[in-house]
């Protein structure tokens, strides 16, 4: 009973600054101290919360917060350069420039990254999942059909 008037008493403070966080990010966030009534807040506020692969715990700073981010941008990268270079590849298999863009398998690797985004470590939030995913799609259709119409004789329909 007096826990659960704490943990409401909690969410209500947080209401203001973030919706629902649970929503957002499919775990709670680390609890604000009691302390911190106001806007602004005596930083750094709560626990280092991520694990790295390698088991460190972080993060202790904005830099090395900011290096980590970095560090995963770069791979980021790579990996959307990868995923282009499938796409190229995918226009070869289409014989008509309507049949380039497939909604229905649009819709199937959008969710399929939202449905598989808790269950890797750590949970991504779905709300990003769909995100990104929706602009990686929205991006790649053109780039997909201008590949298309960039063949010689392939243009045409
Ligand atoms: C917050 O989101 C969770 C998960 O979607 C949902 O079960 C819950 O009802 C939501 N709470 C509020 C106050 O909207
Ligand atoms: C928070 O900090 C800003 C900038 O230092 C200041 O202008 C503002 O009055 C502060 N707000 C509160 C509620 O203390
Ligand atoms: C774990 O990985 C982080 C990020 O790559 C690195 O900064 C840190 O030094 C590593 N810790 C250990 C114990 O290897
Ligand atoms: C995400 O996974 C955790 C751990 O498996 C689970 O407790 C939680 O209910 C899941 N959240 C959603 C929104 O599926
Ligand atoms: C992607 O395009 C769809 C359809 O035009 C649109 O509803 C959606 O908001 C776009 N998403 C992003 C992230 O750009």
């Amino acid at each position: 009973m007096h826990f659960t008037l704490v943990a409401f008493l909690s969410l209500a403070a947080c209401a203001t600054a973030a919706t629902n966080s649970s929503e957002c990010y499919g775990s709670t966030l680390p609890l604000v101290p009691s302390s911190v009534g106001s806007e602004n807040r005596t930083i750094p506020w709560g626990s280092p919360a991520l694990t790295l692969q390698n088991g460190t715990l972080c993060c202790e700073s904005l830099n090395q917060v900011r290096a980590g981010i970095d560090d995963v941008d770069t791979q980021l990268l790579e990996l959307l350069a990868l995923r282009a270079g499938y796409v190229r590849e995918a226009t070869r298999f289409k014989a008509t420039l309507d049949t380039v863009d497939v909604p229905s398998r649009d819709q199937a690797v959008i969710q399929g990254a939202v449905d598989t985004a808790n269950s890797t470590s750590p949970p991504l939030p779905a709300t990003i999942a769909r995100a990104v995913f929706e602009a990686i799609i929205n991006a790649s259709v053109p780039f997909e059909q201008c590949i298309f119409g960039q063949f010689c004789g392939g243009a045409k329909k």
